[in-house]
Parts: C-alpha cells; structure tokens; sequence
C-alpha cells in the first residue's frame, strides 16, 4: 500500500521549494526592519478561541476548521488563521499591562476544510504582522506599506491593494440594518436570506452573477461611516497616498472573518484567476474583547506564501534555478574520501556551501555528480596529489585546473567565491 498527502494538500519538493522559502524571508523582511517581534504559537488553540474570536456565523467557523477531541476530551482545533492565536497570546502574557502597542509578526501554517483548487489549499502557509493596543491611523498605514514594500522586494509588480472602512461599534449596526432592509427586498434563495439575518455583510461577497446583479444598489459601508470612522479612513488614505502606495477604493471589500472594524483591506494579483487575494488584513478593535481580554484596539494582516509564490510563476520570476552548493568534491580512493569529507566540513564552518560525492561512484558519476551540483568549482583529490598535499581545484564552467595546498583550499576559494 503507498500514501498520497491528503486531498487539498501538496508537498513543497526541491527546487521549487527554495520559492517558498525565499517568499517567506521576503514577505518578512520589512516588519522585521520595522521592528516586530518574533511570535509562535502552538498550531492548534481551544475550538472555542476560534469559534468567538474569527465568528460563529463565517465561512471559517461553520464549515472549515478541523475540530477533534483530544485524548483529555478537550475540544481542540487546527489554526484556521493566526490573528485570535496572537490576541490570545498577548492577554495571557499579559503584555497589555505594558508599553503599547505590542508588534509582532509570525509565519506557519493554517488548517481550513476548503474545497481544493489551484491556490486554495487545506494546509497552507502565511506570514502575518498584528499590532496590538493602539488606535493610530499611521499604524494601519505602515502594515500596508510594509507588506506592499514586502510584495515589491520579491520583484512583484501585478499586487493591488483594496481598501474599505467598516465602520466601528457606533455605526456599523444602522448600516447593517439598512443592508438588510435593501437585501430583503431581493430575489434570493433561502440559504442567503438566512444568511440576511445572521452575518448580511457577507451577502455582497456572494460570487454569483444573479446575485451580483441585484447588488448593484446596495447601500454602501462608507457612506454610513459615523464622523470619526470617517476622519480616521481619510487619514489611513492620506497617509498611503504620501507614501507612493496606489490603491483601489472598494466600499464592497467584506473579509471573511468577523473580527473586522473600520480598516479592512485585501491585496490582489489577477494572474491568479479565482483565488486572486495573495493578502489581506484590517483592523480588529473589538477581537480582544471577543476573547475576554481587555478594550486593545488592533490591526493586523496575513500574506499567504503559496499564493505569493503562484503570483511570481506567474510573472516569470524565478527563471534560474537556485545553485544548491558553491563547492563539489570529487575524491578519487578510500584516502581521498576521509580527506574531502574533512574539507567539505571546513569549508561549511567557513560559510561556504559544499558537498561532495556520496556512494562510492566512479570517477565519471561523481564528475557528472558534481555537474548536476551547479557547483562552481570542484575539489578533486586522487592518489597523487594526495602524495604532494593537494588538491585541483577545477572550475567547471572554464575546465581551468589548478592544484592548491591543501592548507590552503579554504582561504583560497574564500578569496575566489567572495
Ligand atoms: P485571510 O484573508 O483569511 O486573513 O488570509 C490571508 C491570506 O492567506 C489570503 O489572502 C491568502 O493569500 C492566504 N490564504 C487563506 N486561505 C488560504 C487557502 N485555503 N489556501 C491558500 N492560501 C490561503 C486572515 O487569515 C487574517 N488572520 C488576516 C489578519 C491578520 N487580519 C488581521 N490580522
């Protein structure tokens, strides 16, 4: 009998592994230099973390996460996203009782019982950013430049951004009664209307033409923002605009979490087809709350890493393959092996990546062996020059050989790779 990865799962395999990796330093990198701090928390929470804090009535809660009974009977769940895991975090360290806000990035993997297509996937990778504890609209801005500047370093030109407001505890409710006096009027079948009196906000997200065609005169969010929802999204806009970041006004733009107040924003790529979001966040005032925490106003945002990936195959990044290691050693006799394995660890120590030919292969498959490496050069060492204390040195794009004192090889290719 042999395995598969389960339905909706894949195995990141050598090459293109190296992507992933290279996205999620990337991705990192500016709230890094921005100064977040590093989080990790477990990848499963108690189910009820999730069911309060992401909300009962999404998408996530009712038909996605991965619930089982541990062997103590606890209910427990896989991480269907990060945000309620580093809320959670933060109130039982109890670093609300410090300087605020509190910074903090992370980066692994996410659990949903999604139906399976290309970019949407069960088990899937994110790096996130949240900010917990203060109101400032210069926060929600720097998040977003900060992924932007992330998207950017990777050589990503296609990413726009959409922004919205949702309003806040004072003005959401007036607007959601509005959307549902206008959605009850509507043609629709009974799972939507259902949904009318649970969570109507998510109705304008439904992807169905029918549906999308009735929307069309649907009452706004941001024409019911109340004074100071409305003030603070002017500034959250200002701010991008000074900062070079172009984005799209879209007073449709609905997560599918329901933590979200005012500042909601989503990051598209359209070489993706349907599953086009590499990113998305916003701010989260009440999630705290939520979980029985504190009043921390908080904003927050998670990049996905396959989808990031997927964007730059699609832009024909990545053309070269990586080169796996600088340096190949080829020894030739049982006394060659002992020393190349001695020289090949010096030359890792020293910083350098090497490798050297495994399995007792001829001189024609360990030569072949050191083609495949990409190696720059090779190390080869035979009954010889082992007799004289050295070691060719060949470059193999050149053929050029020259042999070096064995004392000397790792200061020498230091010289020649720097
Ligand atoms: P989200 O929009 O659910 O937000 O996920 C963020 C990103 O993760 C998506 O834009 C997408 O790139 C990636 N992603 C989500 N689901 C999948 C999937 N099934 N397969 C592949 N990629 C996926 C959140 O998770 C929030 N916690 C973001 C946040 C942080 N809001 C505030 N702080």
């Amino acid at each position: 009998m042999t395995f598969q990865a389960p339905k909706g799962t894949f195995d990141w395999m050598p090459p293109r592994s190296e992507r992933a990796l290279a996205v999620r330093d990337a991705l990192a990198g500016p709230v890094r230099r921005a100064g977040y701090g590093y989080i990790e928390t477990p990848a499963f929470e108690d189910t009820g973390l999730f069911s309060r804090g992401v909300g009962e009535s999404t998408d996530i809660v009712t038909k996605e996460m991965y619930t089982f009974l541990d062997k103590g009977g606890r209910s427990i769940t896989l991480r269907p996203e990060g945000t309620a895991s580093v809320m959670r975090a933060v109130i039982e360290h109890g670093l609300p009782g410090g300087p605020l806000p509190v910074k903090l990035w992370y980066s692994g993997s996410y659990y949903r019982y999604e139906r399976a297509q290309k970019g949407r996937y069960r088990h899937f990778s994110q790096v996130g950013a949240e900010v917990i504890g203060a109101e400032d609209p210069a926060l929600d801005a720097e998040l977003i430049v900060l992924a932007m500047d992330g998207y950017a370093a990777l050589g990503l030109t296609g990413v726009r951004l959409l922004l919205n407001s949702l309003g806040c505890a004072q003005c959401r409710p007036a607007y959601r009664s509005a959307l549902q006096d206008f959605l009850r009027g509507l043609d629709l079948d009974e799972q939507t209307r259902q949904r009318i009196e649970i969570n109507p906000l998510r109705v304008l997200d439904d992807k169905r033409p029918e549906v999308q065609a009735q929307l069309a005169g649907a009452p706004l969010v941001t024409d019911h923002l109340c004074a100071a929802c409305k003030a603070y999204h002017e500034e959250v806009r200002a701010l991008l605009t000074g900062s070079g970041v172009a984005f799209e006004d879209d007073p449709r733009l609905v997560r599918g979490l329901d933590y979200y107040t005012r500042t909601t924003f989503e990051f598209l790529h359209d070489g993706l087809g349907a599953q086009s979001a590499v990113g998305g966040g916003g701010r989260y005032d009440g999630l705290s709350e939520m979980i029985g925490g504190p009043p921390l106003p908080s904003v927050g945002w998670a990049l996905g890493v396959d989808r990031t990936v997927l964007a730059m195959e699609a832009e024909g990044l990545f053309e070269a393959v990586p080169t796996t290691v600088e340096v190949f050693g080829v020894p030739l006799g049982e006394e060659a092996r002992r020393v190349i394995f001695g020289l090949v660890a010096d030359l890792r120590r020293a910083g350098i990546s090497a490798d050297m030919a495994f399995g007792g292969r001829g001189v024609k498959g360990a030569m072949k062996a050191a083609d495949r490496s990409g190696a720059r050069f090779a190390l080869i060492l035979g009954d010889r020059d082992l007799a004289s204390g050295a070691v060719q040195l060949k470059e193999l794009s050149t053929a050029e050989q020259t042999a070096v004192p064995l004392a000397e090889v790792v200061d020498t290719l230091k010289g020649k790779l720097s």
